[in-house]
């Protein structure tokens, strides 16, 4: 028994950390996260023409009739949203009766919404491919949410390989997973509560999109390209994004090549893009992040995810960051054999 349910199957969905290419998915541009070992796990039964689940972190019981055809946004409890937007992105009539235990703090930054709508994508018997997992529960984020997100959280989280992170191509939707070898740590580390909803990631998109409506897909620009545009902040806003694309290749390369210290100045800089010209840190988080670059050990960190809040990722040797969470490389959302 795992809380009042009969378990008769369990799927896993990994949270992730974005390693680097930040802001770069909603223009087709390089993100590279890595699924970890922290998530969410959905025990559960088939139930006919309904979804109830409960939540070990909340308190509530989320009931969803099948098929679903309300407005997910509203759905009680909250996190229900993304249970009710993927039952109505796959069109199920048939659901499951289940428990949700998770250690991903939600609001993060570490996508627990990502992880629990491939979950339930998973656990209502979704057969297709990573990508098109990806794809669906992205247009369920969407639609719990009104935040116009990316494909980077959903697509590792679908995708992911143990051992492995998955450098993302966001234009064509290919990926290639590049191994992350176990001498070093990469430790997170929770630094504030944060909500994508209200901020500023929509206005982000938007800015993004006035750029390429002046010289074109910001996956394909060049500095001199950005220079050229008027508005400030605009120019600003691609700065951090071209430049960012151009991180990631490098950072992949050089992490094929185990170099660290190419690896830390590139979080370096890609941090210091995102305050400067994307504006999306804090400066809390400026803080935390600058005292762990001048540690000994440590090979980079910067902020992760959309910003605003959430955490800092880290790349260090061996046990020189204790105050975090040391993360690995994890497999991604999954069906699990029958707990013992
Ligand atoms: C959030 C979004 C992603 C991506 C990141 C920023 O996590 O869900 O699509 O845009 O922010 O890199």
């Amino acid at each position: 028994m795992t809380g009042d349910v009969e378990t008769s199957f369990r799927v896993h969905a990994p949270g992730r950390v974005n390693l680097i290419g930040e802001h770069t998915d909603y223009t087709g541009g390089l993100a590279f996260p890595m699924a970890i070992d922290r998530g969410i796990t959905l025990s559960a039964q088939r139930r006919a023409g309904r979804i109830e689940l409960t939540s070990a972190d909340a308190p509530g019981r989320l009931i969803v009739e099948l098929p679903f055809s309300g407005d997910p946004a509203v759905v009680e409890p909250q996190w229900g949203s993304f249970v009710a937007a993927m039952a109505q992105q796959l069109g199920s009539s048939d659901g499951f009766v289940g428990h949700l235990v998770s250690d991903i703090p939600a609001g993060a930054g570490l996508s627990s919404s990502a992880a629990l709508e491939c979950a339930v994508g998973r656990a209502l018997g979704f057969e297709g491919t990573a990508l098109e997992l990806a794809q669906t529960a992205r247009r369920a984020e969407h639609a719990a949410t009104g935040v116009p997100t990316g494909i980077m959280d959903q697509y590792c989280i679908a995708a992911a390989m143990q051992g492995h992170a998955t450098l993302i191509d966001c234009g064509d939707l290919t990926i290639e997973q590049v191994a992350v070898p176990d001498e070093i740590d990469v430790v997170v580390r929770f630094i504030a509560h944060r909500t994508l909803l209200g901020s500023a990631y929509a206005d982000r998109v938007a800015e993004c999109a006035r750029a390429e409506a002046q010289i074109g897909p910001l996956r394909d620009a060049t500095l001199d390209d950005v220079a050229r545009i008027d508005d400030t902040t605009v120019r600003r806003r691609a700065h951090h994004v071209v430049s960012e694309n151009r991180r990631v290749r490098d950072f992949a390369s050089a992490l094929r090549h185990r170099d660290y210290a190419t690896l830390g100045r590139l979080m370096v800089d890609g941090h210091a893009s995102l305050r400067d010209d994307f504006e999306t840190s804090t400066t809390q988080m400026d803080a935390a992040v600058d005292e762990l670059n001048g540690r000994a050990g440590v090979f980079g960190a910067r902020m992760t995810g959309g910003g605003f809040g959430g955490c800092l990722v880290a790349l260090c040797e061996p046990g020189a960051i204790s105050d975090g969470w040391v993360v690995t490389p994890s497999a991604g959302a999954r069906v699990l054999p029958p707990a013992d």
